[in-house]
């Protein structure tokens, strides 16, 4: 089995090869193909791997290239882990938005949307080459903004491409774990658009567990996705919304926190990234330590700004272990290659599942996995204000792949003015000619 991993040079490839490591079964991947633009960046990350594979036997085999065709021929599975304009340009996405007092996110708002643009047309570009050279290998898609991105491939992959995200895995092992349940028991009812959905249920032995933890203003504050929305608003709304619905429902806090930080997300990983790459370049340097301290201080200053605008804290220890998207990289893939059915919520193409929907929007949903892929589960339908959501953002992602598509400035406009979080055309042209300016990847817009 070969895995191309795309992206290759990127900080969180250590954890996907550390589940690799640990999986003995029948049909693992024996073939990792690292590519990335950046050959030292992919040297520094095959060091940190090196260093995980000492010592284990039939540890799958490390190639890296800087050659996309090359790492994508005959390949099984692809995993698409890229970063378009690297975290300089998250930084620009960042900084833009909130200089015009709008939300600057990776994956949310105005700076989800210009990272959309910037992403599109080369997850596009790598969609044609994957159905070209290998034309039956899986896409598991990781690039962020993840569901727009995997809508755009799916245009020319079809169901070969799943996206995936840790966020609606993490929102449910911690609520079972709040609950006392065993999370790998638990079926989470949750649905939406990638980094807005909704937690509706969480079913243990054919038990919703939910309302117990809705009616308890204890339980619900005792763990820190509860904490960042309150339990008066949880218990209004009577569901568990994603962190990222954090921006939405309490936009203008969560904007003034990030027009307050001393840098914004993007700055600070840009800089804790650029140290460790520096670090880990030296020949001598112990790789996989530098690496585990990074990823700790990366995770303890998570969505910090969130947190301190809802008055938080400090992360506990508990809240710390994310969903593990490695976790579920690996859990797709098995059921994928072995035909071993698994419940896993991925972002595929709604089919019938939200009937607000048409078929080919990609949404985020509970599937059942097996050799013939990922298939959406039957779900409770949204709440009103939920699908308005839903529909309001799934219309934005559309004029973003329609720019991305024809290079025009006015559906450019359009995109980022029909946003919920965008609040004047006004301020959606000058986003624009911000965006344009500082972003050489969305030359594109206007010249076509
Ligand atoms: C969550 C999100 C991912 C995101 C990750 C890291 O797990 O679901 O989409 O990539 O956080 O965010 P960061 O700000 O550390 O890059
Ligand atoms: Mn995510």
């Amino acid at each position: 089995m070969k895995l191309a991993i795309l992206g290759g040079g990127g900080f969180r490839v250590p954890l996907v090869y550390g589940a690799l490591l640990g999986d003995r079964a029948e049909g693992r991947v024996t073939d990792v193909v690292l590519h990335d633009l950046d050959a030292d960046r992919l040297g520094a990350i095959a060091r940190v791997l090196a260093e995980q594979a000492a010592g284990i036997a039939d540890a799958p085999t490390v190639t890296a290239t800087t050659d996309l065709d090359e790492a994508l021929r005959g390949a099984d599975f692809v995993f698409s882990a890229i970063r378009v304009g690297g975290l300089e340009g998250r930084a620009a996405d960042e900084r833009v938005a909130l200089a015009e007092g709008v939300l600057g996110q990776e994956t949310v708002g105005a700076g989800g949307i210009a990272y959309g643009l910037r992403t599109v047309p080369v997850a596009v570009d790598i969609a044609r080459r994957v159905a070209r050279l290998a034309p039956d290998a899986w896409v598991i898609n990781f690039t962020n903004p993840a569901g727009l991105v995997t809508e755009a491939m799916s245009r020319h992959l079809g169901d070969h491409v799943i996206g995936i995200c840790d966020s609606p895995v993490g929102l449910g092992r911690r609520v079972a774990q709040v609950l006392g349940g065993d999370p790998d028991e638990a079926f989470i009812d949750y649905v939406g658009l990638n980094h807005l959905g909704w937690l509706r249920g969480l079913h243990i032995r054919g038990r919703d567990e939910l309302p117990r933890l809705l009616a308890d203003p204890g339980l619900l504050l005792s763990f820190e996705q509860g904490r960042l929305f309150g339990a008066d608003w949880l218990q209004s709304l009577g569901a568990i919304p994603n962190e990222y619905l954090h921006y939405y429902y309490f936009n203008r806090d969560t904007v003034r926190a990030y027009q307050q930080a001393e840098r914004t997300r993007g700055a600070f990983l840009h800089d804790q990234q650029a140290r460790f790459y520096d670090e880990v370049r030296h020949p001598g340097t112990a790789a996989l330590p530098a690496w585990r301290d990074t990823l700790a201080e990366r995770e303890a200053a998570y969505m910090a700004e969130n947190r301190e605008a809802a008055g938080v804290g400090e992360r506990a220890e508990e809240d710390l272990e994310s969903g593990g998207y490695e976790k579920v990289a690996l859990a797709l893939m098995r059921a994928i290659a072995r035909d071993e059915r698994a419940t896993l919520i991925l972002n595929v193409r709604n089919g019938t599942t939200l009937a607000a929907l048409d078929a080919d929007a990609v949404i985020e949903v509970p599937c059942s996995v097996d050799a013939n892929g990922a298939h959406p589960m039957a779900v409770a339908p949204l709440p009103g204000h939920a699908t308005g959501l839903v529909c309001a953002v799934k219309a934005v992602e559309r004029e973003v792949l329609a720019a991305a598509d024809s290079g025009s400035l006015a559906t450019a406009v359009k995109a980022f003015a029909l946003h919920p979080l965008v609040d004047s055309v006004t301020v959606a042209r000058r986003l624009v000619e911000g965006y344009r300016e500082v972003h050489p990847g969305l030359a594109y817009l206007g010249r076509r």
